[in-house]
């Protein structure tokens, strides 16, 4: 392995692997060599254009704390996130289709019970949100966890919210016997992705927008089902066709419609108002095994 060339360096190094015992890790450092040595060679880089490439990593390792995760966002943003899950999840048309995940979820979210208010007192339009978790042939889903997350009107999450640290807009529940949950909270607002780092960087780069549509998160996990990791839309958004990590699909946009007080199935409720959503939610089944 002496006076390799661009033709023969490729090849090289794959060959230095071949003891990798591990078939698939194999095949990912293969594919992993070919592809990189390919990208260098489309682009012909300078060595100040690789030297910048190199910073600009190494810039996003660093913004990288336990609350913040520089490199699930870059890949959030270049559509990395929502290409495996499309890759590698195979659900059929009808099943409740994945969003990504984002970096707003906490473990410590309350457990509540059904129909709790779970808006920590914050302003905004009431949401009543009435939920109902079956599997392909419509039968209910008892006992399903299902996890919700959301921002504020301003488009903060609890941990962003000036002077509050508790847990707020998120929880916990587990669908009754007939598959339902049910809770009241605030309308959330679309809010930007975190644009004080590199990935704030690129997206200046590249004139593209910070902003999300407004959503709902919700994951919901059951026994012998694939776990969901889902967002509902609200359909007249106007960030839907610049979503800045892709996750936005026309299956999980919802109106959000809203009455004004003292009218709809929630009059009584509320002097303001009030957006109600109801959305039944399908589980793909696990293959028996
Ligand atoms: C979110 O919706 O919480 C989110 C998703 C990806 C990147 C940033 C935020
Ligand atoms: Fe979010």
């Amino acid at each position: 392995m002496r006076d390799l060339t661009s033709d023969t360096i490729t090849e090289a190094v794959i060959s230095t692997m071949r003891d990798t015992q591990d078939p698939r890790l194999a095949e990912i450092l293969r594919s992993l060599v070919r592809h990189l040595h390919a990208f260098v060679r489309d682009v012909g880089p300078t060595e100040e254009e690789w030297a910048a490439g190199v910073a600009y990593l190494t810039r996003t390792g660093h913004m990288c704390t336990p609350t913040r995760q520089e490199f699930i966002l870059l890949s959030d943003v270049l559509g990395v996130t929502m290409l495996v899950d499309a890759l590698s999840v195979r659900r059929s048309a009808e099943a409740t289709q994945n969003s990504v995940l984002g970096p707003y979820f906490r473990e410590d979210r309350p457990r509540h019970s059904d129909a709790a208010d779970i808006s920590g007192g914050l302003p905004g339009t009431p949401l009543f949100f009435e939920g109902r978790v079956v599997d392909r042939e419509g039968t209910p889903v008892p006992g399903a966890g299902v996890d919700v997350w959301h921002s504020d009107a301003d488009g903060h999450y609890d941990m962003e919210v000036p002077g509050r640290s508790d847990p707020a807009m998120r929880a916990r529940f587990r669908t009754d016997e007939r598959g339902h949950f049910a809770f009241r909270s605030i309308r959330p607002a679309g809010y930007p992705i975190p644009g004080d780092g590199p990935v704030g960087e690129l997206m200046r780069a590249t004139g593209r927008s910070l902003m999300r549509p407004a959503h709902l998160h919700l994951l919901i996990e059951a026994t012998g089902f694939q776990r969901v990791t889902t967002m509902l839309f609200p359909s007249d958004d106007p960030y839907l066709d610049t979503d800045p990590v892709f996750g936005v699909k026309q299956s999980l946009l919802e109106s959000y419609d809203t009455y004004e007080p003292g009218t709809g199935p929630r009059r009584g409720l509320t002097d303001v108002p009030y957006t109600l959503l109801r959305r039944t939610f399908v589980l793909e089944a696990l293959p028996a095994d």
